[in-house]
Formats: structure tokens, sequence, C-alpha cells
């Protein structure tokens, strides 16, 4: 309220309504949790979803609609690995009929080129390839998935031959962080229009892995101004976008956009999430696609109102002056390191726990890799999954 206005005591206080909240930008479809392959820093949650609970073709047609309806422009097919979805190609054209913009966010290596055709016919907008490495050999350690590489290299061709604009994604890691600068020339060598170099977020399955995933400062410095001069060299001929590692970092990176501001998420089972790791926030429970209409679920739920605008911020964040640029940070990561969501990232410098997460990166670095924990369902989620035809 402005400090100036004077309200008797016999006047009522005028009704405080909420700023209305703006439509998301974007939306992610997670259409499955099912997917070949098995990376050990999978945003995917630790308990994967079953393909038996996944929204059918007709609920996700219905959550297209809605999700124009909200005034959402870009859908993002993503999963898991949403190519196993037998339906791709109608949900793809049914995004193109009702305006959205449409990604397909793939591993590469279920899709085979008469299938792509089909869905750039569909009317796909765009392509965002992940890669493990340029070393086929660490590609596949990974991936849990021998020659993987070969497969995304002959996928990555055929997204240009078909017309289709490509992104290159390489998640950055212990294993293959000297190779940054070759895994940007083959972004370039494939006709890629942007390539994002990101370190990997260590929430989930990466969490679980961080020991063996972490670089070193020293590792991390040397990428870094590796990318800078690949920035320079290939200036006009690519977009290279680089995401830093939190645990080197001094200030956090806005996640999502700020919470509940830009993006939505949705499970395969049609949970609606403010962030792919909401679900490790204790005390939040997300609507349905299958019970509440996806507006109503933006604008009123109980999760997207919990940590949206700064209302939520304890100090350092309540009185930063970057309150309203980085939005806290990530509340995942938050929880993660100090058991608080509503704490500052302690990816910022002013956060108490800012040497913690930094001791944290250094120990993990340091010591010799471990083995990965591979992303994979239990074993009774492994049986429901094989059991599952792809629909
Ligand atoms: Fe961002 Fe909070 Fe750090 Fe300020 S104190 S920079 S708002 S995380
Ligand atoms: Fe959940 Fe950052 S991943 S807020």
């Amino acid at each position: 309220m402005n400090e100036s206005m004077n309200i008797g005591p016999d006047l009522a206080p005028p009704s405080v309504a909420s700023p209305p909240v703006a439509p998301p930008l974007a939306a992610l479809l997670e259409l499955t949790h099912r997917c070949p392959l098995q990376c050990p820093y999978c945003s995917n949650p630790i308990e994967l979803e079953r393909a038996k609970g996944e929204l059918s073709t007709v609920e996700w047609l219905r959550v297209l609609d809605e999700a124009a309806e909200l005034g959402v422009l870009q859908v993002h097919f993503s999963g898991g690995e949403p190519a196993v979805r037998r339906d791709l190609p109608e949900l793809v054209a049914h995004a193109r009929r009702i305006g959205l913009y449409s990604n397909l966010i793939t591993s590469g290596v279920t899709l085979d080129r008469a299938r792509l055709a089909a869905l750039a016919e569909a009317g796909l907008d765009h392509v965002q390839l992940s890669i493990q490495d340029v070393d086929h050999q660490t590609a596949a350690y990974i991936a849990n998935y021998p020659g993987v590489q070969g497969k995304k290299l002959a996928f990555a061709r055929w997204v240009r031959e078909v017309g289709l604009p490509l992104t290159l994604n390489a998640v950055v890691n212990r294993h293959n962080v000297s190779r940054v600068e070759r895994m940007i020339d083959l972004a370039v060598t494939l006709g890629a229009g942007r390539v994002e170099v990101a370190h990997v977020q260590y929430y989930g399955w990466a969490l679980r892995n961080r020991a063996a995933l972490m670089p070193t400062l020293a590792q991390v410095q040397e990428a870094t101004q590796r990318v800078e001069a690949a920035r320079q060299r290939l200036r006009g001929q690519i977009v290279i976008d680089y995401v830093v590692p939190d645990y080197y970092a001094r200030q956090p990176k806005s996640c999502m956009g700020g919470w509940g501001r830009q993006f939505l998420n949705i499970t395969p089972s049609g949970e609606v999430l403010p962030c792919h790791a909401a679900q490790t926030i204790p005390g939040l429970t997300f609507d349905s696609v299958r019970n509440r209409p996806l507006a109503e679920i933006w604008t009123t739920s109980d999760a997207f109102q919990a940590y949206r605008g700064t209302a939520w911020m304890p100090e350092p964040c309540r009185s930063c002056d970057q309150r309203e640029v980085d939005w806290g940070g990530c509340r995942c990561q938050a929880l993660a390191i100090t058991g608080t969501a509503a704490a500052a990232d302690p990816a910022c410098a002013l956060s108490p726990a800012h040497q913690v997460l930094r001791g944290l990166a250094d120990v993990a670095s340091d010591a010799p890799a471990p083995d990965f924990s591979y992303r994979r369902m239990t074993p009774q989620q492994s049986a429901a999954k094989v059991a599952a035809t792809a629909r």
C-alpha cells in the first residue's frame, strides 16, 4: 500500500487484489519417462512414472488446447524420450493447427529418418538434440548405451536434411569438460544454429551422482575460457549459450525465469509443476490436468503460488536489489543444500550457505570419480515398462 494513503477508522480497507498473473511463455510436456538412455544427470525424478499412468492421446490433445487458450506460445515435447510415444506426430500436428510453436527435445536414438520426416510434415518447428560427448566411448559410458554417438550423428544429419532447425545440447561434466570446444565445433559441422553448453545442474539423479560428475574449479575455468574463445571465433556462425555450474558461481541463475512466471512443466501423468524438480520440495501439492483446467492451476494452485513473486522471500533476498532479476535463484537447490526451499539459493555469494556449496564441489571434484548410479526405473517399474507397448 502507498504510505501516503490515510484510511480513516470508519472506512473499510480497500480490497487488495492480487496482481493479475501473466500467462506462461512456454510449457514443457513430459510425454513419458520411458527412455532407452540412462544418463546419470537426467532431470526426471528419481521415482520415474510408469507407462500405464501416462496421459492418453486425447488427454494430451486437450492439454494442448488448454495451453493455447491460457496464452502459452511454445510447447516443448520432452521426456524421457518423447519419440517413444506413437502419437507424437498427432500431437505435433495439433500444436501446429492451434498456433503453438513446437520443439522436440530428444536423445535422437529412437527416430528413423521416415518418422522424423513425418514430424516435419506434421508441422514440427525445431529439434533440440542432446549429446553426451564427442568421444564415442565416453558418450556410450555416460548414456549407458553402446553406439549412442553414431546414432546421434546420423539423426542430426537427418534433422537438417528434412529442413528443421537444430540446437545441440552438450551437458558438461568431469568426464567431458576438456572437450567443450570440440562439442561446439561438432555443432557447427552438423549445421546447428545454436549450441547450449550446459554444466550439469545438481538435482534428482545428478545430485545422486554429484561426486561422479563434478569437475574441478580449474577445469571449469578452462572450459569457460574455451567457450569465450569459441564465441569470438564463431561469431555470426552459431549462437553459443553457456550455463555455468551453480557450485562455482557467485550469482544464482534465474531458475525457470522465476517460479510461476514464465514456464510450467507437465509430468507424464498430468501433474503440473513450476519446475521439473519441484516434487522434491516437501509440503507442496500438485494439481493435475486430469482434475483442474490448466489456466486455473497456473493462476491459483498452491504450488504455483508458493514462491511466485517476492513476498515469500526472507533475507538476504528480501532487501536485495537483484530480487526481481534472479528471483532468489533456485528453490530446489536451496532445499537440497540448506534443507529449506525458501532460503536464498546457495549459489549466491550472499547466502549463508554459499561456502558450504563451494566446499561440496571441492570435496567431490578432488576425489576420484565413483561409478555412476544410472537413471533407471525400480525393478517393479522396469517390469511395467517392458510390458507396456509404445502408444
Ligand atoms: Fe538473488 Fe537473493 Fe542473492 Fe539477492 S540475495 S542476488 S535476490 S539470491
Ligand atoms: Fe526447481 Fe530451480 S529446479 S526452482
